[in-house]
């Protein structure tokens, strides 16, 4: 039976209807539970606020070009157009006082490389890159390889 190009159309349209219907209930499962409990209006306990990690330890980054998480407690340091504390330990000129890391040489770039005598405005707010951590379960399944678990030899490994 030759079928009209239609009712090949029409056909497709069903199944992908019918195929999305089937993803859509699937979605639920996949989704984590981001927003909390599902019923809003009910009372619900609230869980203790977990703990920053605070041991001062600089740790490991995931990759070169990571920004380092905070190691310390940043409870109650200002940080706005006026005043900013994280550069009070961190910038170039304070930091044989305070002991902490300089805030490295990209913090003083602009976009196009062009080198400035203070921090670029683009690194003003530390905290939209910097996170202090703690110690939780995640939310997400975390996948991520390093990539030195990726079979390649490093440099002076030998
Ligand atoms: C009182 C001084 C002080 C202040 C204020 C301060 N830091 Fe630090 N910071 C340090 C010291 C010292 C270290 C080194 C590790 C340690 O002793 O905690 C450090 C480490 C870090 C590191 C880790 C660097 C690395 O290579 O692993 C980051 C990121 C950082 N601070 C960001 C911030 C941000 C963002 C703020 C502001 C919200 C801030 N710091 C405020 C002193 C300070
Ligand atoms: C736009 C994102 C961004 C902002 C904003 C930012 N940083 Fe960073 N920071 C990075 C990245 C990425 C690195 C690691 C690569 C590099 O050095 O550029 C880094 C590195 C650092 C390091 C480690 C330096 C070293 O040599 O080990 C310190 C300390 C630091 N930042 C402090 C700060 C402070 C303090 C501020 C606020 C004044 C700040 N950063 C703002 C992205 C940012």
């Amino acid at each position: 039976m030759i079928k009209s190009p239609g009712t090949w159309l029409g056909g497709l349209l069903a199944i992908l209807f019918v195929a999305t219907g089937a993803i859509a209930q699937m979605a639920p499962e996949r989704v984590p539970a981001l927003s909390g409990p599902p019923q809003e209006m009910g009372e619900v306990e609230a869980k203790p606020i977990p703990k920053w990690v605070v041991d001062d330890a600089r740790k490991e980054r995931a990759y070169p070009d990571q920004p380092p998480v905070i190691p310390h407690s940043i409870e109650g340091y200002q940080l706005s157009v006026n005043t900013n504390r994280c550069l009070s330990c961190h910038k170039r000129e304070l930091t044989q006082e305070s002991g902490a890391p300089m805030i490295s040489v990209t913090h003083y770039m602009t976009r196009e490389g062009q080198m400035l005598a203070d921090v670029s405005p683009r690194r003003y707010f530390c905290t939209a890159c910097h996170v202090p951590q703690a110690d939780v379960r995640p939310l997400v399944n975390n996948t991520f390889k390093d990539m030195s678990d990726m079979g390649v030899k490093q440099a002076g490994s030998e």
